[in-house]
């Protein structure tokens, strides 16, 4: 986004010119953002076979995945509805994977049946999928126990944690394998998300590496996600290029030691798509009480819940007004909760009617939107080689109320 002469705008188009044409709470993507990270991580991997595998749950608009999946990546999935919208969006099934959790036997059957890369974390599922499904290769996703991620709540592969199987449990899974002749095509592992510590990956890398040696068949080890990107202006986030060097040299060791080139997949979902996204709210009211001063907008946690689930820092921006003097703000929803999107936030100087941005609004905001207090989800716009597209529109009552069934009471 570029601020020229008091108006914000993103390949050209200028910002409030949108909000007028698509009103508000509207979710803008810029698609030059996502091909840039894409570009990065590409070129960071020096290593044969790289396979990125776009993590859809962050943004999972239709038209984002097709072009994620013109410009060359795969996709991560977590459900068959995922992996139904992947395929919808052009992506042949080699390209997916599907990394589910706590689902039953059934849906993985489905996965199965769709052709797309399974990755199994839980050993009775490999079980049974090894007597079912003998001849479906399978990846493992592994929990090396390691403490990594942003927040408890992402943090993922630790010892508590319901994901993946337990490194201690490898012996019971090479049983399995040995015995049933399963084909181990892949390892997986993915420890959480924001990690902070970029010393995660490489000390994931050796543990993977290890849990490699015991399986012939690998075609791919995968290092999941987690890769950090800047929420504030001096916040840390991984440097992939470093990582890129680290990792390849001593991926591309590992292949030397195993004898076969195999591939290096990650998973990103925010490196990807996080700051190609800007949330554009109205003011209602500015409400001072004693304590405070409010700013409470159109929209709340029923549109973007990351900082009332999570605490997350989303840089908040006053569009209508880029030279105001700053001020104190506590910026609130109008949901009726305590949904706080930011407390003492330095704001230039709100008034009622002024349009609101929020920055890396591009994953997990839409995707984890809901209708709560009945309110409709916004719209979403898609800035594409220096033109604008609606690729959502906004809800409408029948929408809300389509698979209702009204009883003749
Ligand atoms: N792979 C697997 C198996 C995952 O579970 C996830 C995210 C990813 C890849 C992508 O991770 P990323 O690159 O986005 O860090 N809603 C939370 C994040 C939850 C992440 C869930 N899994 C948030 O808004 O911070």
């Amino acid at each position: 986004m570029e601020l020229k002469e008091g108006r914000y705008s993103i390949q050209g188009l200028d910002i409030i010119d949108l909000v007028s044409q698509y009103g508000t709470p509207l979710y803008i993507y810029d698609s030059a953002i996502i091909k840039r990270q894409l570009d990065r991580l590409n070129a960071a991997f020096k290593v044969k076979k790289l396979g990125i595998h776009y993590a859809c749950k962050a943004l999972n608009n239709i038209n984002i995945l097709r072009l994620i999946n013109q410009w060359g990546a795969g996709l991560d999935t977590v459900s068959v509805q995922e992996i139904w919208t992947g395929l919808k969006a052009g992506f042949s099934p080699d390209k997916i994977l599907y990394t589910p959790n706590c689902v039953g036997t059934d849906e993985i059957e489905m996965a199965i049946n769709l052709g797309v890369q399974v990755n199994i974390d839980h050993i009775e599922t490999l079980e049974y999928i090894g007597h079912h499904h003998p001849d479906t290769p399978l990846c493992i996703r592994i929990n090396p126990h390691v403490m990594a991620g942003g927040n408890e709540k992402i943090s993922v592969g630790h010892i508590d944690s319901k994901f993946g199987i337990s490194i201690y449990q490898m012996p019971l899974v090479e049983r399995l394998v040995k015995t049933l002749g399963l084909r181990i095509n892949g390892i997986h592992m993915h420890t959480g998300s924001d990690i902070l510590d970029p010393g995660v990956f490489t000390l994931a890398a050796d543990i993977l590496f290890d849990i490699a040696r015991k399986f012939p068949d690998l075609e791919f080890i995968d290092f999941g996600s987690g890769l950090k990107v800047p929420y504030k202006d001096d916040d840390v986030c991984t440097d992939v290029e470093e990582l890129g060097a680290i990792l390849s040299d001593k991926f591309n060791q590992f292949c030397k030691d195993y004898g076969r080139d195999l591939s290096l997949y990650f998973e990103p979902g925010k490196f990807l798509v996080s700051e190609c996204g800007f949330f554009v709210v109205k003011t209602n009211v500015i409400k001072q009480t004693p304590s405070t001063v409010f700013a409470g907008v159109d929209s709340g946690m029923n549109h973007l819940i990351r900082p009332m689930f999570y605490g997350s820092y989303h840089h908040i921006f006053n569009l209508s007004s880029p030279a105001g003097k700053p001020r104190v703000y506590n910026i609130v929803g109008y949901i009726c909760e305590t949904d706080t999107f930011a407390t003492n936030r330095v704001v230039n100087e709100i008034h009622p009617g002024d349009l609101l941005c929020f920055k890396n609004a591009g994953a997990y905001c839409f995707s984890m939107s809901s209708n709560y207090n009945s309110r409709f989800r916004p719209c979403e716009v898609l800035i594409h080689e220096g033109k604008h597209y609606l690729i959502r529109q906004r809800e409408t009552i029948d929408d809300l109320l389509k698979n209702q069934v009204e009883l003749a009471l």
